[in-house]
């Protein structure tokens, strides 16, 4: 078992990352003498593995008197506030005081509202992540973004809110279907493309490896994004500046979701087409290398992710949906930009003629 830790004074937290950890309690160590747990999960991921978490608090020095279950519905058309009332439905009617604390056992949908739910019950209380898809354990459950999709913006309800532990255990990959493989393999290069251009090459030269899910391959690459988050959160916990960057591809990508209707694309799949434009964007702006372009489009497809838009979508949509944004300043869009590989920028200081005119040739419009 690895550790990382996110680095933020007293709200530091450790970041566990094995395989089979859910066989032994070491890594629920933040859990030892709570007496109330809350596992929050959902229909697919609470068969498979909340009956091993489960087991886990059982073997606690200390274990909980009181073990319930959230089991929400599947998917991000869930994430909503309507769903998060089921999480404070469970906590009231059983009675959870202040020291209760959330497992959230599942993907960032999951992960996402658990963090939530613990933000605002009772004004907070402690939570730990436990991720099952490989998007979440590169990226969402770590940073403490916690929030639900509105029908007019994506997160666009949420607290920035750490958790106690993030446990990964990386064996859950083994269930998890091809598809939602690709989709964190999207953020995995969104890491080489903002800040680490070294790894950009070792993506390159190993994602057949990540595709069929080689243990160590897929170690290397979580441990490397959870260390490059690690680092970007604990200089700029509540994106002040540099944690934008994390959000390269996003803007383009939040309105392709919000767009279709949430569910359509996965996350990981609008925020690849994302990045594909936002690269195109640099090109054009003369930031970025054309060569990067190509490397990063290459990459992306190998994947087996979109490198394009929807076909349905127009320019028109995209200006809209783009203009809800929380990255939307004084009305002024800002994006997230390539100066190159590993080298990224926010910025609203840029040709916005041009960006209306690269979103029309990837749209109809
Ligand atoms: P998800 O949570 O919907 O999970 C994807 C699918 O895989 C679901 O059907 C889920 O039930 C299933 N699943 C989960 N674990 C499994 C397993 N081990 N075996 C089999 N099936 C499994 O999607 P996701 O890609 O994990 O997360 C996307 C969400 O994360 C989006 O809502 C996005 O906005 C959010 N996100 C948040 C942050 C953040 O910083 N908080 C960062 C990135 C993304
Ligand atoms: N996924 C973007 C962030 O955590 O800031």
């Amino acid at each position: 078992m690895q550790k990382l830790t996110v680095e933020l004074g007293e709200r530091s937290y450790p970041i566990f990352i094995g395989r089979q950890l859910f066989g032994s309690s070491r890594c629920l160590q933040s859990l030892e003498g709570c007496k109330q747990v809350l596992i929050v999960s959902n229909s697919v991921v609470a068969p498979l593995y909340a009956g091993k978490i489960k087991n886990c608090l059982a073997e606690l020095a200390s274990p909980p008197e009181q073990i319930e279950f959230a089991v929400l519905p599947d998917g991000e058309k869930h994430k909503n506030l309507a769903t998060l009332n089921q999480i404070f439905d469970q906590l009231l009617e059983n009675r959870f005081d202040r020291k209760a604390q959330i497992i959230a056992l599942g993907g960032g949908v999951i992960g996402d509202m658990a963090g939530f739910a613990a933000a605002c019950y009772q004004r907070g209380i402690n939570f730990v992540q436990v991720p099952t898809t490989l998007l979440s354990q590169v990226d969402s459950s770590v940073g403490g973004k916690t929030g639900v999709n509105h029908k007019l913006g994506k997160n666009m309800i949420g607290a920035f809110y750490q958790p106690q532990a993030v446990i990964i255990d990386t064996s859950t990959l083994e269930t998890l279907p091809d598809r939602e493989i690709a989709a964190g393999i999207a953020e995995i290069i969104k890491y080489g493309l903002i800040y680490d251009a070294e790894f950009f090459q070792w993506l390159e030269n190993n994602l057949t490896k990540l595709i069929e899910k080689d243990a160590e391959s897929l170690a290397y690459a979580i441990r490397r994004s959870c260390e490059i988050k690690a680092r970007v959160v604990a200089e700029d916990e509540k994106e002040s500046g540099l944690r934008a960057i994390l959000n390269l591809g996003h803007t383009y990508g939040h309105a392709i979701e919000n767009q279709l209707g949430y569910g359509e694309w996965l996350h990981g799949e609008a925020v690849a087409a994302g990045m594909v434009m936002a690269c195109d964007l640099s090109v054009e702006l003369g930031w970025l290398g054309k060569d990067i372009l190509e490397r990063a489009q290459t990459l992306i497809a190998a994947a087996n992710l979109p490198t394009r838009p929807p076909t349905s979508m127009t320019a028109e949509q995209f200006v809209t949906a783009m203009s809800v944004d929380k990255k939307v300043s004084g009305g002024k869009l800002r994006l997230v930009l390539l100066k190159g590989c590993g080298n990224a920028v926010v910025t609203s200081d840029f040709d916005h003629a041009l960006f209306k005119s690269r979103l029309a040739a990837f749209t109809q419009s």
